[in-house]
């Protein structure tokens, strides 16, 4: 990889995109009753490969909720478009999260790990993500996007799917994509809680 990609220079900041402060309303988000139902998951099921699927089953109930609020928004802001019909880009908000499935952190250890995320940079996040117990988990969590983007490849999930999970911490990363900029500022605009 070139080292002036973003994301991957070891120079850039670590954090994951929600601030501790969007963490706190998304664990009163997360205490009330969730809001996808039925008809959500099965429709889940149409966009994803099984593959996909199996990997975003992984998730949390709470993170499993955030993505399919995520997904439904970047459908309705994308209706007319035309690019709505393309499941690459529903699939990318179902997945751009599920590496946190691998760092396993309560909503309250997410806290924690966004205060810690202000102050390690991405090397370092990267080094815990290999150290065991909670160290690992936090940095699995602060670099959940480049955690989620190798599960997805590693499944053999569709590579725009991985990209798009890969880049979405890091704005500044999603211009050589090789998503139309109107999937990518959906996509972006619709990740809140
Ligand atoms: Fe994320
Ligand atoms: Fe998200």
């Amino acid at each position: 990889m070139s080292p002036r990609e973003p994301g991957t220079s070891g120079r850039e900041p670590s954090l994951p995109r929600a601030t501790a402060a969007e963490l706190v309303r998304r664990a009163f988000v997360a205490s009330r009753a969730t809001r996808s139902d039925a008809a959500d998951f099965a429709w889940v099921e149409t966009i994803l490969t099984p593959a996909e699927h199996a990997l975003w089953r992984r998730q949390s109930p709470f993170d499993r909720d955030h993505v399919v609020q995520v997904a439904r928004r970047v459908e309705r802001r994308l209706a007319a478009t035309g690019l709505e019909n393309d499941p690459r880009w529903i699939g990318a908000a179902l997945m751009h999260d599920v590496g946190k499935a691998r760092a396993g952190l309560t909503i309250f250890e997410r806290v924690l790990a966004a205060a810690a995320g202000r102050i390690v940079r991405l090397d370092t996040a990267r080094r815990w993500a290999t150290a065991r117990g909670l160290k690992g988990r936090i940095g699995a969590y602060l670099t959940h996007g480049e955690v989620g983007a190798r599960m997805i490849r590693d499944a053999g999930g569709r590579a725009e799917i991985a990209a798009w999970a890969e880049a979405h911490q890091n704005p500044r990363a999603t211009a050589r994509l090789g998503i139309p900029a109107e999937v990518v500022e959906a996509l972006i605009e619709s990740d809140v809680a």
